[in-house]
């Protein structure tokens, strides 16, 4: 059982504190924000994750999880001090470290005995280093520095945790290595041991790769689309190859959410600063962006033009089971079928508030999948929702002005849209 001390309760540092609770640690996620602490006390999550509810009641109440916003108490409480606040994109595309630097201040001024700093937080390469520098600023108190990626996936965050593939962890000395693998034990025998850089450096990489295969698909599928070839079938051909793998090539609409496009952005920044201009990247996130334009323009190819014109838009967050919209392909191509002159209706189960917040009201907002589509000229679908995929198509035709469907997430067989009718234009498919 270790003391350990959270800092930050976003997505990471909420989800992985649980789990370090409910192995059994005595964990105090902390947050400046007294709002998000209060409610998390109530048992009210600041995000939608399927599972956590439960997991934090349940460990709350075995007393195993704590939430404060008396943050130096944490710290001087704590053997370990995890730091998993956010680093936003700035505007060129650089990590934002202000919070981290603010924490580490923080974290100097309470240090009362050796502790082992965790940073959680993806952070570009020598963070680690500025951590430690400005923790030395504030105090002589010894300490050893990990860095300790997170790979979790919104909507399966928990699953994720307990379950990890593997565990990459960077330190400054062996005690603090050893000290954080034991931590990681109960979750998984595969852990990499590397130095603080190398596992700053493997977040970036590990999401660039993700990235990577998803935007070469993407340029696979629009050679599809030139050749009447089927892009799922190539994902399927290729993916059998076990030193390819079938997961990350299902092309679609692009990637979105709080880290791919992020951390592509960062890690450009980082090979900029060393002087090593990364083309791939740069490519991989220019084929990003195309890719939502391309949905825009199936819409035009198939309705002549916008103008006037009532379009569904059937799915809001970046991916199913979460109500994140963080860089999300909805915020981007609503507002160009808005200026083209449609009339937008969009549809999401639960991301319908975030997008309100972010989108005002240029558009109509439904959680209701079938009066969003009632009367429509188009559907467009953004979101891989269980509820779109199962969608009665039969009465979705019924209810059209068109049957025109155009779906960015390859949701639909084509011999079913082609026998009941639909105009159905998918990514990377024959018509
Ligand atoms: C991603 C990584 O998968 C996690 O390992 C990592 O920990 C996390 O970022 C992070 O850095 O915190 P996440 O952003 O939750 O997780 O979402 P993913 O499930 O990876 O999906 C990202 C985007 O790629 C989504 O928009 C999804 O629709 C898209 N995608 C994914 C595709 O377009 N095609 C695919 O084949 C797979």
């Amino acid at each position: 059982m270790k003391k350990i001390a959270m800092i930050g309760t976003g997505y990471v540092g909420l989800v992985s504190g649980t789990c370090f609770a409910d192995a059994g640690n005595e964990v105090t996620c902390c947050d400046i924000d007294q709002d998000k602490i209060a409610k998390l006390l109530q048992g009210s999550m600041p995000i939608y994750e399927p599972g956590l509810t439960e997991l934090v009641t349940k460990n709350l109440k075995k007393g195993t999880l704590q939430f404060t916003s008396e943050i130096p108490q944490a710290i001087s409480h704590a053997e370990i001090i995890y730091i998993a606040v956010g680093t936003p994109m700035t505007v060129t595309g650089e990590a934002d470290l202000t919070y981290i630097k603010q924490v580490a201040k923080t974290i100097g001024e309470h240090l009362n005995e050796y502790k082992v700093i965790v940073t959680k937080s993806t952070v570009p390469v020598g963070t680690g280093k500025l951590i430690a520098s400005i923790i030395k600023e504030q105090t002589d108190t010894p300490f050893d520095l990990v860095s300790n990626p997170e790979f979790l996936r919104e909507g399966v965050a928990i699953k994720d945790c307990l379950n990890m593939e593997r565990a990459v962890i960077g330190a400054t000395s062996e005690n603090a290595w050893q000290l954080i693998a034991d931590l990681h034990r109960p979750f998984t025998s595969k852990i990499v041991k590397t130095s603080v850089e190398t596992a700053e450096l493997i977040k970036y990489a590990a999401n660039a790769f993700l990235a990577t295969k998803i935007s070469f698909i993407n340029d696979i599928a629009n050679i599809c689309e030139r050749v009447d070839a089927d892009v799922t079938k190539v994902s399927e051909g290729i993916g059998l190859d076990s030193r390819i793998g079938q997961s990350f090539l299902q092309a679609g609409v692009g990637f979105g959410g709080s880290c791919f496009p992020k951390d592509t952005a960062a890690l450009r920044h980082i090979s900029q600063n060393v002087g090593y201009n990364f083309k791939l990247i740069e490519a991989v996130m220019e084929t990003n962006e195309q890719q939502r334009v391309h949905m825009v323009n199936k819409l035009v190819s198939a309705l002549g033009t916008l103008e006037g014109k009532t379009i569904s838009v059937l799915g809001l967050a970046f991916k199913p089971n979460t109500d994140d919209v963080r860089s999300s392909p909805a915020l981007d191509i609503i507002p160009q079928l808005v200026t083209m002159g449609a009339e937008v209706r969009a549809y999401d189960p639960i991301a319908v508030s975030e997008v309100k917040k972010r989108l005002g009201y240029q558009c109509t907002y439904s959680e209701n999948l079938y009066k969003t589509i009632e009367n429509a000229d188009a559907c467009l679908v953004l979101t891989d929702w269980q509820q779109v995929r199962q969608i009665d198509l039969t009465k979705v035709k019924q209810i059209m002005k068109q049957p025109i469907l155009v779906d960015g997430r390859n949701l639909f067989e084509l011999e079913t849209m082609e026998q009941l009718g639909f105009t159905y234009l998918s990514v990377g498919r024959p018509i």
